[in-house]
């Protein structure tokens, strides 16, 4: 069996920039609390008249080029998203639209946060049992149209992007393992009360800000910590691994405490954790592919490195994976 491999990753960040300041206009809050208690300064916006599906052609286009193919060699087309551009179509659909792919399957996946690892998941599958040679796999994100920005403890949260992978067997950042994973006794902790089809839109929902992120903040903190800490303990455990074998921690960037916690629980120096919260926010399935990305730019990331990704959100989701670095060509 081929091992399945990242041959190409892209990621974008709109250029409208929301600071703290901005929200101080709108809430009651303050630069000093949000920084302290998040580690968030600035988060980006997807402009009027775009979508999700704007933002994840853009990273895509940049993975295809990565992977130093053409887009007509998709074979499949995965897009991870809690904020599609519409309740239907798949976003996926639409991305492949304004590729210019004909001819190839797509589907949308949706686990939050832990979005980009279940469609690394998902395609590493279909690569590895031979059924697709190349797929692509976005993760894109348009939170600003879900937050209610009436409500401090979630509108200063989060924030929009897109990351992009071409998968193969080709040569590549080898996906070593992911482990995907769901607790839907906590579905509770975060949602989006109305607009589905539980609650279709009427004058109340509207009224009642029931189209926006609802969210019991603390419960999340401490579950986010411990499922992180295990999914990453349970994921080297099952691949001979330990956490000395890991050269970089590249967590879902939620809240730079949780980040913390995580470290401390794992007893690894927060060093070797990859941070880019700051000027992000939380970008819910893009966070990770994003940082990700980020952090191979910088040159973080050396050949042969074992990388971890953990993540969790909605659902509750929450998701592993180890990664090693392409060497160097020789
Ligand atoms: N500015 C000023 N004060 C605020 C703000 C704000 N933006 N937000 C909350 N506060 C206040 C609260 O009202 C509260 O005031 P009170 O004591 O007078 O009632 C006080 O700050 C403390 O509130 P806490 O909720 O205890 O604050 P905490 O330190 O726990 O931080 C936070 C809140 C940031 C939401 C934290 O709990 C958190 O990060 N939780 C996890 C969030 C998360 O990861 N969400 C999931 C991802 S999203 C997805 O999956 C799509």
């Amino acid at each position: 069996m081929d091992h399945a491999v990242i041959e190409g990753l892209g990621s974008y960040l709109p250029e409208l920039v929301l600071t703290n300041a901005d929200f101080e206009k709108m809430v009651d809050t303050s630069d000093e609390w949000i920084i302290s208690r998040t580690g968030i300064r600035e988060r980006r916006m997807c402009p009027k008249g775009q979508g999700s599906s704007d933002l994840g052609v853009y990273a895509a286009r940049q993975a295809i080029q990565d992977a130093g193919i053409s887009p007509s060699e998709i074979e499949l087309i995965l897009c991870s998203t809690i904020s599609p551009d519409m309740s239907f179509p798949a976003t996926s659909c639409l991305i492949q639209e304004k590729l210019g792919i004909e001819d190839c399957p797509c589907f949308d996946i949706s686990a939050a946060c832990s979005g980009f690892l279940y469609g690394l998941e998902t395609a590493r599958n279909f690569v590895e049992t031979g059924r697709y040679k190349k797929v692509l796999v976005i993760a894109s994100e348009c939170m600003s149209r879900y937050l209610d920005y009436t409500d401090r403890s979630t509108c200063v949260l989060l924030g929009d992007g897109a990351v992009a992978a071409v998968l193969g067997t080709g040569r590549g950042h080898h996906i070593l393992d992911v482990l995907i994973a769901a607790g839907g006794k906590y579905w509770n902790l975060l949602y989006v009360p109305a607009g589905g089809s539980l609650q279709s839109i009427s004058f109340d929902t509207v009224e009642g800000h029931l189209h926006s992120m609802k969210m019991e903040g603390s419960a999340l903190f401490r579950i986010a910590i411990s499922a992180m800490a295990d999914a990453a303990k349970s994921l080297l455990a099952k691949n001979g691994l330990t956490l000395e074998d890991i050269a970089f921690f590249i967590p879902h960037q939620a809240n730079i405490r949780i980040i913390q916690g995580v470290a401390k629980v794992l007893s690894v120096p927060m060093e070797r954790f990859f941070v880019n919260i700051e000027h992000t926010g939380n970008m819910s399935a893009a966070s990770v592919g994003v940082a990700l990305h980020e952090a191979s730019q910088k040159k973080i990331i050396a050949p042969g490195d074992i990388v971890c990704l953990v993540t969790f959100g909605a659902g509750l989701t929450w998701a592993a994976s180890l990664l090693r670095w392409k060497e160097n060509e020789v």
